[in-house]
């Protein structure tokens, strides 16, 4: 048995009935048409035989994947359908019944569910919010990460929170890693969404016991040709193409083309810039809507994604106050506590600004009972 994974439902089940979705964490997708200004060829793809692809990515592909993480080869690379599946397939191949696993909480919570159907125990530990900045409260992270610790699962840059962890940060997460003897699943999928900032640093190569999972729909802002990728120790690839053979066999063909030329060095940093410019248009209207709310909402503006988690100042339990927002608003928003954490919200930014406006308007209509209400 697996428990509902409560965000993904909630989000399947109403995103595409909602006036406003605003619980998406990507940019606003790129068209195929955009794809084949990027240099995608969709005439040669006409040709192509709709045949089975390579099980774990074209080595094309695996090769342009590990073009972008020094030292790796194809036969550190597996690709994926989505993100997702790599974080799957790695609990799928790491867990024994029995086994824990460290996981870092705000956090998209698939690896929550997953590691506790194998049987497995799940330990949290926090990304606290201190004076203005997400940090990691290393009291509960060493008491989370011990010797039964198989891996542990960090977003970074995170979501819900947007926040990227310090070199510092990063090195000591590493170091206790490797002193406990067990893996770093590293989900670096918003790498390359920062706002203003330099490049989130990889995880990748900081040591072998480093798997970094990532893959085309957040950053890139391409989620419905879900494309996803590992890239790891060869011995813990391969046994996860193992899992990979018995699951979906190979990633979609067409998909594994698209990817080759988003993932190509000159797109890539395209489709970045594009990322870029929808978040640096869209934060400017989020901050000052949330300011004619005065301190209702207490938050920090994302680093990285196009995501802001907000907390708000109310005693209103999030999931009941998004379903009713939800019902009187035809406005979906992720609840604090589909991450984690209670008395937040998670806003989506990446829409079109005139989409993200009439959200916000109906979000703030929805809110209106608790705003000055005071807690
Ligand atoms: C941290 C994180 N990992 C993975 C995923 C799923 O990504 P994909 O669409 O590539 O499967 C999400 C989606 O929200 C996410 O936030």
């Amino acid at each position: 048995m697996i428990e509902t994974f409560l965000m993904e439902r909630m989000q399947s089940t109403y995103e595409n009935v909602v006036d406003f979705d605003l619980s998406e964490s990507g940019v606003r997708p790129v068209t195929l048409r955009e794809m084949v200004d990027f240099g995608f060829d969709l005439d040669a793809l006409m040709d192509s035989p709709l045949g089975y692809s390579q099980s774990n990515g074209t080595i094309e592909l695996r090769e342009r994947i590990a073009a972008m993480y020094p030292g790796s080869t194809i036969n550190h690379v597996e690709v994926t359908n989505g993100t997702s599946e790599a974080n799957y397939i790695l609990a799928l191949t790491l867990i024994r019944a029995g086994d824990s696993v460290a996981l870092q909480i705000p956090n998209y919570l698939q690896l929550w569910g997953v590691p506790r159907s194998l049987g497995a125990t799940v330990e949290r530990f926090q990304l606290e919010r201190v004076d203005g900045s997400w940090e990691i409260d290393w009291d509960s992270f060493e008491r989370a990460v011990t010797p039964k610790t198989r891996f542990v699962y960090i977003t970074n840059p995170n979501n819900p929170t947007g926040s990227v962890l310090s070199r510092e940060a990063m090195k000591r997460i590493v170091a206790r890693v490797e002193e406990v003897g067990a893996y770093l699943i590293a989900d670096e999928v918003y790498q390359g969404a920062e706002i203003d900032g330099e490049r989130t640093p990889s995880f990748w190569g900081m040591s072998d016991r480093v798997i970094v999972t990532s893959g085309l729909s957040k950053a890139y802002g391409i989620p419905g040709v879900r494309i996803g990728w590992m890239v790891g120790p060869p011995e813990i690839i391969a046994s996860c193409w193992t899992q990979h053979d018995y699951i979906t066999i190979c990633p979609n063909k067409i998909s594994d083309h698209i990817a080759r030329v988003a993932v190509s060095p000159d797109v890539r940093k395209q489709l970045y810039a594009r990322t870029r410019a929808v978040l640096r248009e869209n934060l400017p209207m989020l901050r000052s809507w949330a300011a004619e709310m005065g301190d209702f909402f207490e938050y920090t503006p994302p680093t990285a994604g196009a995501i802001v988690f907000m907390k708000y100042n109310s005693d209103a339990k999030s999931i009941a106050m998004c379903e009713r927002i939800l019902k009187e608003q035809s406005t979906l928003v992720v609840p604090g506590l589909h991450c984690g954490v209670e008395s937040y919200i998670r806003v989506w930014l990446g829409a079109k600004p005139e989409y993200l406006q009439g959200g916000l308007a109906r979000l703030r209509t929805g809110l209106a009972p608790l705003v000055g209400a005071g807690v």
